[in-house]
């Protein structure tokens, strides 16, 4: 099973997602927990790339392209291997966030994003999307410090959350949207009740 987190800068995404891999591994699965941009030594060097504030400036295309290279070297290396030895995925951010933060954030095209990552993925969604909402002046308040792209404007953050709660209602039974304003706890149970659920279905 694949799962993947989504949602804006400052939702807690890496505490539930420490939860959920901790829960899953208590019942027994083999759990790969990983994050993008990175996962493998090429796409933590891509990593470096995109986020540093040395490359403000960078090209909105070429970043789109950045990302997907890494997506697409992750897949390959780390989350299909992972997968067909029946682990289960437990990864931080994926495709949705190209789509909502190049193809809405950058104003680049949802659709053409999302074909991108889909042509250098060979087509992998995840089987369960996870997006933890959360306004972005309350998410951003949460940082300590930004990095390139979380130094955006605020209206650029308010079209990432759309774009994430929009994928959601297109597709709801692949996703679930979590308050993030909640208690870790609260988020935490929603979280293990509905990939259990998944889980259990099949
Ligand atoms: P990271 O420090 O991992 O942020 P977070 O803890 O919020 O996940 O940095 C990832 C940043 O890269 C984040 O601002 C979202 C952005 N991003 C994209 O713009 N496009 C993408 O395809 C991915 C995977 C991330």
């Amino acid at each position: 099973m694949f799962i993947a987190f989504e949602g804006g800068e400052g939702a807690g995404k890496s505490t539930q997602e420490t939860l959920l891999a901790d829960h899953l591994a208590a019942c027994g699965h083999e759990v790969v927990r990983t994050r993008e941009p990175g996962g493998t030594p090429a796409g933590e060097a891509i990593r470096a790339i995109v986020l540093s504030p040395e490359y403000e400036g960078l090209d909105d295309r070429a970043e789109a392209l950045l990302f997907a290279a890494s997506r697409g070297e992750h897949v390959a290396r780390v989350i299909r291997p992972a997968l067909e030895r029946g682990a289960v995925v437990v990864c931080d951010r994926y495709i949705d966030s190209s789509v909502a933060y190049q193809g809405a954030g950058r104003n680049l095209g949802m659709d053409a994003v999302r074909e991108l990552s889909l042509w250098a993925t060979n087509a992998l969604l995840p089987d369960l999307t996870i997006v933890l909402d959360i306004d972005p002046e309350i998410g951003l308040s949460r940082l300590h410090s930004r990095d390139r792209l979380e130094g955006q404007p605020l209206d650029y953050h308010r079209r990432v959350r759309q774009a994430f709660l929009d994928l959601a209602a297109a597709e709801p039974a692949r996703y679930v949207v979590i308050d993030a304003t909640q208690d870790t706890s609260v988020m935490a149970d929603q979280v293990r009740a509905a990939v259990d659920a998944r889980l259990d279905a099949r």
